[in-house]
């Protein structure tokens, strides 16, 4: 269901560019030369692009993987209720592990999947969020590599779905209301 229209653009394709480049010299900056790979943590569906557009702005050796959670639902207000629908393939013990999410609105999913990560006794974790929308924040979460902060609205586009449409739009826009 791709039929409502964009009312605003929040982040342009340039500004996605710029943000991205930045993020990388950041995450690169911060790591130096590990001992082994980064490892870095995809959540799915949302983070698929933006993903793939920071990795090859990480000047620094690293491995990925993926793991999807379902928050229920396809609205567009998060549940809070958090399940792992597929875990990652391999073990996070002893390795630097950057998790990467488009989005943190409540910030309940990513205070799950950092308490849960935590767990597994990374040697290190830190969080990478594209988008960040302040004004929703209930949980606490410690974002390391924030892209931009955007007012509490509805986002699309740029990996960002409603109902799993708009995800290919370059650009993050915002949905017309009913
Ligand atoms: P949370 O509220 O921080 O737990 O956000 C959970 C998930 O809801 C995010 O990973 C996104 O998949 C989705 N989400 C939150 N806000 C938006 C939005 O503005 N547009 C699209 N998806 C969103
Ligand atoms: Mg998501």
């Amino acid at each position: 269901m791709q039929n409502h229209e964009i009312t605003k653009v929040l982040v342009s394709e340039d500004e996605i560019k710029q943000i991205v480049r930045r993020l990388g010299e950041e995450i690169t900056a911060h790591y130096g030369q590990l001992e082994r790979e980064l490892m870095v943590v995809g959540l799915l569906r949302g983070s698929f692009i933006f993903m793939a557009d920071l990795v090859r702005q990480i000047n620094t050796p690293l491995v990925v993987d993926f793991m999807t959670l379902s928050s229920y639902g396809d609205g567009t207000v998060s549940s809070g209720d958090v399940k792992v629908v597929m875990d990652l393939d391999s073990s996070i013990e002893d390795r630097d592990v950057l998790l990467v999410e488009d989005i943190v609105d409540t910030g309940r999913t990513f205070s799950k999947v950092i308490r849960m990560m935590g767990n597994r006794n990374p040697r290190s974790l830190k969080v990478c969020t594209f988008l960040n929308k302040p004004d929703a924040r209930i949980a606490d979460v410690r974002i390391d590599f924030c892209g931009v902060d955007i007012p509490n609205e509805f986002a699309v586009g740029y990996g960002l779905d409603y109902a799993q449409g708009y995800r290919n739009l370059p650009y993050v826009g915002v949905l017309k209301a009913d």
